[in-house]
């Protein structure tokens, strides 16, 4: 029976608990509907809307990997995380993140350039210099901090302005607003605020590229004839978000994985070579975008035994995916040495993450040096004391005070 309002599922409802009380683990209820109703379920969304839950490898990977299911929230059944998404991606022009293809790949293409793999492997050196330079005013400033606020969030948001030409001495305006975007918990008002104050930052910004060009990202873009002011903006204001909120993120409770299992820590001080694989392994055992990559079916669609009907949306947890027995052996472990490659913590099909190359190579260098400079870095309050982002679009751990 399809759900009512009255019968709405407790599944989705935000701030989502985390399973066994344990932080790193996928919300409870999205684990509960996996090992209880199987990879496919049907929920209801806060607002009772009727939605398909989607948690095994294989189903994600389905959904995902098909043109069928659109990412565009202009389309009727879009299953909204909350309110203030709903009113957010109903009234501002979707940039490509929610478009089709085509018009998803025109506006992709003319950032791909930027974030292949050779272009963003030539910045290791520039960020591993931003990433010594955080750590020698970290430890400079005293015998404990906040990693979040000195270590995880300036690396990603100082690399992401310098590839988009924003300044850095703006951080805390972009920073405080972004974060309010992503809260699922924010009023209408607040994420409607947030969004208006970063587009009208950005179209200044544009604007003023256009009158005084630079050879950055956004210089470049603005200079296109086929790119107005406002997708300019848009674009950027993407950018801007995902290129720092996500990142910091991973990096912040990357660490703290990393020194709650103590061992995987020294396995990687002693052999730094596995850090490339063991980013792979926290992005998949931590998947910090955690609570489901909606789409909505187009025409309907036979998933797995299922059919999914046009207008239907379907909410993809990347979370328990990542976990599936199937294809990643006793998931709930910590194995840094683990070929994770086919994790989906950047999403799967033609709206995978662009900016993957670049969150890599940030949190290999981020992460190595840490363990490497500081090798005495422990928590510096009780793990338990903790607070995590359990109402944001991306999770993480709020504060994270460390001594070394
Ligand atoms: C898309 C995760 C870092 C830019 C995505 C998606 C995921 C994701 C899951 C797919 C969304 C969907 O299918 O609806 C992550 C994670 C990151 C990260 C876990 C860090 C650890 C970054 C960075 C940038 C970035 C550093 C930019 C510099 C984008 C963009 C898209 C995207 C532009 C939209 C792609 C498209 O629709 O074609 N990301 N991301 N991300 N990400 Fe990331």
């Amino acid at each position: 029976a399809t759900p009512t309002h009255d019968d709405a599922d407790p599944a989705l409802a935000v701030p989502a608990a985390r399973a066994d009380g344990c932080p790193f683990a996928p919300p409870q209820a999205y684990r509960d509907a996996h090992h209880e109703a199987g990879p496919i379920s049907r929920v209801a969304l806060w607002d009772g809307a009727p939605c398909w839950l989607v948690t095994g490898h294989a189903q994600v990977r389905s959904v995902l990997g098909d043109s069928r299911f659109s990412a565009d929230a202009r389309h009727p059944g879009f299953p909204f995380l909350s309110p203030g998404r709903r009113e957010l991606l109903n009234r501002t022009t979707p940039t490509f993140i929610r478009l089709d293809d085509p018009e998803h790949a025109r506006q992709r293409r003319m950032l791909t350039g930027d974030f292949i793999v050779k272009r963003i492997e030539a910045l290791r050196p520039e960020i591993q210099r931003l990433v010594d330079d955080a750590l020698d005013t970290m430890t400079a400033r005293g015998p404990s901090a906040d990693l979040v606020d000195a270590y995880a969030l300036p690396v990603p948001s100082l690399v992401i302005c310098h590839l988009l030409g924003v300044p850095y001495a703006d951080h805390e305006f972009f920073q405080s607003r972004s974060r309010a975007l992503l809260d699922l918990t924010g009023s209408v008002e607040s994420v409607g605020a947030a969004q208006r104050e970063l587009v009208g930052y950005l179209t200044d910004l544009a604007d003023h590229k256009r009158r005084e060009p630079d050879d950055t990202l956004l210089g470049r873009l603005v200079e296109r004839p086929d790119v107005s002011i406002a997708e300019a903006a848009a674009t950027g204001l993407l950018l801007l978000v995902a290129g720092h909120e996500t990142t910091a993120n991973m990096t912040a409770l990357g660490t703290l994985a990393l020194l709650r299992h103590p061992a995987q820590a020294d396995r990687l001080r002693a052999e730094p070579a596995l850090i490339k694989g063991a980013v792979e392994e926290l992005l998949r055992y931590l998947t910090v975008v955690h609570l489901g990559v909606p789409r909505v079916a187009s025409e309907n669609v036979e998933l797995d035994g299922t059919t999914v009907r046009a207008g239907e949306g379907v909410l993809c947890m990347l979370s328990t995916a990542n976990r599936d027995g199937l294809v990643f052996a006793d998931g709930d472990e910590l194995d840094v040495t683990r070929d994770a490659r086919r994790h989906f913590a950047f999403g799967f099909g033609v709206h995978q993450c662009l900016g993957q190359p670049l969150a890599r190579v940030e949190l290999q260098i981020a992460l190595e040096t840490l363990l490497r400079r500081l090798p005495g870095l422990r928590l510096a309050v009780p793990f338990e004391d903790l607070r995590y982002r359990t109402g944001m679009i991306v999770y993480g751990v709020e504060e994270l005070p460390v001594a070394w």
